[in-house]
């Protein structure tokens, strides 16, 4: 959280411009900070507010990167749950469906963004998404970087194979596992 705080300031201090979002928001517990640390900006919230794609979570099952307790784990949350949690409700838009199919539309730049969807596919296409579109001091946070959910390391490394592009990254040491990458 203090890491968080910390961006959060930068972001100020430097005026650094652009809305900010969480991709992978289940019940709102991070994003509600995000929501309350940017009063004047727009917060975009996306998830399919029922837990994982099914394919993906079968594939990643397979690979034995998660059990089928967590992949149910995660169909627990809502729309109103998550609202409720939410200090400036005018400031957020939701986008519920599969990620990155919920945000084609939208054509803007980002300051921060958190990126939690826990699988590889889904991580991949929310670097593809979120990167480029990230202001020069913006921040990407990527949480399970460094954790059991290894797809999370892949599609990072995959982005960066593709791309021809070294991410700078700051590996955090917080329980998350959390990766935060800078632009
Ligand atoms: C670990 S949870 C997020 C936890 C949350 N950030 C918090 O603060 O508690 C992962 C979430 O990602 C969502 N998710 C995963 N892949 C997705 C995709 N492609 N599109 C939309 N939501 C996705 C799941 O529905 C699930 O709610």
């Amino acid at each position: 959280m203090k890491c968080f705080e910390l961006a959060v300031k930068e972001i100020r201090k430097r005026n650094i411009p652009g809305d900010v979002a969480e991709v992978g928001v289940f019940q709102g517990e991070f994003a509600q900070f995000v929501n309350a640390a940017f009063p004047d900006r727009t917060c975009y919230l996306c998830d399919t507010f029922e837990g994982f794609q099914p394919e993906e979570a079968a594939q990643e099952m397979q690979q034995g990167n998660a059990t089928q307790a967590f992949v149910n784990a995660y169909q627990n949350t809502s729309e109103e749950l998550v609202m409720e949690k939410m200090e400036h409700k005018d400031r957020i838009v939701l986008r519920k469906g599969y990620f990155p199919d919920t945000m084609q539309d939208i054509d803007t730049a980002f300051a921060f963004v958190s990126i939690d969807m826990d699988f590889e596919a889904s991580i991949y296409e929310g670097l593809r998404y979120f990167y480029p579109r990230l202001s020069r001091g913006g921040y990407i946070f990527l949480h399970d970087y460094n954790s059991s959910l290894y797809g999370v390391e892949h599609a990072v490394d995959r982005y960066e194979k593709d791309h021809q592009i070294l991410l700078p990254k700051v590996p955090l040491c917080d329980a998350n596992g959390t990766l935060v990458i800078v632009k």
